[in-house]
């Protein structure tokens, strides 16, 4: 026993044994935090589908909503400790990258204070629950960064199938963690009267419940013409009037439920991608090609093909497949290793980065109308265009909950992308979660 009767360390005792007293205590604890994560990660992610997510937040009331803060404040650990362990099953030339330390850091930090965490039983109680875990999601935003930062620079240590399975596993459980997290927060909004601008768009938390594809795709488009991207990028346009205009044909009607943020990133970065390699072929021709957003509302799912006539894709002739593009391995894509990127990975590790496509805008358009010199200089950062995760992160987006997303290219040509969303709601998280 090293521990006095109060709880500290018996005070007649020579300097040796007090050292040794402290060395068994943080041995002690660190075998009991152990244990603990060992319990947590024993035990399986109560995985959900939309459909779910939505029922049960249709018809709130205080019952209801403290259920739902509980099942956060329980689920969470368990599927931060199931991420915790994968790290710890990293060879240890990993866990040393750069990166790999500050995200075992901030989920094992995440992990304890969740675990702790006392249970909601009153409406006062979820608010403190709701700022605790906002918190959370803020302290959060420089993970993928760090990771990508650190499996980019682990990838000659790691065979790809390893390296892609384990990022893969990092940003699904990462999404759904998120979502289960902001689903809440906003369900408690709404419930207290504190609801978010939707321009009148039917939502329940944060799945849109007639998410409008056409609209969607329009607002991207535009805020991407509006965006400084252009100003930052050195082979995109002066002008973004000279950014070839999207045109959407097919279901333009469709509607379906989906978390309107998680569409809107993939489509702003496709659309991205396809306005700077269209306006890069044609800039010196008399006219550009207007890039074709095609909607289609089939039986189970929603289809988006996005055609340019950029060129097709970059890297194409060195990738043995489309898909090596979404892989965080040297071998399947060589620019993981570029300086220039893992610079740029540098400088978002240190800032985070916005997550959806309002906050990448928004907040530079604020930001400029604030200090317009500062904003030029730290826009790279919140349009992190150059760090090479917009498709990865994509691809993750799509396949969450059961979807597909697939590029074609036609090399001298231009691009397709298929882009498939289920529209049923009734498929269960990724299993990675
Ligand atoms: C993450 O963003 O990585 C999280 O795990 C967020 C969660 C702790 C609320």
């Amino acid at each position: 026993m090293f521990k006095s009767g109060n709880g500290h360390l018996p005070i007649v005792c020579g300097i040796k044994t007090i050292r040794r007293a402290i060395q068994q205590q943080s041995s002690a604890l660190l075998f009991y935090q152990n244990r603990q994560l060992e319990l947590y990660a024993s035990k399986e992610a109560k995985r959900l589908t939309l459909r779910q997510l939505v029922y049960f937040g249709r018809h709130m009331n205080e019952e209801r909503l403290i259920t739902s803060a509980n099942y956060v404040r329980t689920e969470l650990p368990i599927r931060i400790a199931h991420r915790l362990r994968d790290l710890q099953a990293l060879p240890y030339v990993v866990v040393t990258q750069e990166g790999v330390a500050k995200v075992y850091e901030l989920y094992w930090s995440a992990f304890e204070k969740l675990r702790n965490y006392p249970k909601v039983t009153s409406l006062a109680e979820n608010d403190r629950f709701c700022q605790f875990v906002g918190t959370l999601l803020n302290e959060h935003a420089p993970v993928i960064p760090n990771l990508s930062l650190g499996l980019s620079l682990s990838s000659p240590h790691l065979p790809p199938d390893k390296l892609d399975s384990f990022m893969r596993r990092m940003l699904i459980s990462r999404i759904s963690r998120r979502v289960l997290a902001e689903h809440h927060i906003a369900l408690s909004d709404t419930f207290s009267g504190r609801g978010r601008e939707t321009n009148g768009e039917p939502h329940v938390g944060i799945i849109f419940t007639g998410l409008n594809v056409k609209r969607s795709v329009e607002r991207c488009s535009r805020l991407l013409k509006e965006s400084p991207l252009w100003i930052m990028s050195s082979s995109g346009p002066s002008d973004s009037s000279q950014l070839p205009d999207v045109e959407v044909n097919g279901h333009s009607s469709t509607t379906f439920a989906y978390i309107r943020e998680h569409l809107e990133y993939i489509i702003f970065e496709l659309l991205k991608n396809s306005m700077l390699a269209t306006y890069s072929k044609h800039q010196n021709e008399s006219s550009t090609p207007s890039i074709q957003v095609t909607i289609v509302a089939g039986e189970h799912d929603v289809g988006i093909r996005i055609s340019d006539q950029g060129s097709g894709l970059p890297f194409h002739d060195r990738l043995s497949k489309a898909s090596d593009l979404f892989s965080f391995s040297h071998v399947r894509n060589a620019t993981r290793l570029e300086d220039s990127r893992l610079g740029a990975l540098r400088t978002a590790s240190e800032n985070g980065l916005r997550a959806t496509v309002d906050e990448q805008v928004g907040n530079w358009h604020k930001a400029h109308a604030q200090d317009p010199i500062a904003a030029e200089t730290t826009s790279s950062e919140l349009l992190h265009p150059r760090i090479g995760i917009g498709l990865p992160m994509s691809n993750i987006y799509a396949t969450y909950f059961g979807g597909t997303l697939d590029l074609v290219s036609l090399d001298g040509w231009g691009t397709d992308v298929y882009l498939r969303l289920p529209k049923l709601g009734t498929n269960l998280e990724g299993i990675e979660v």
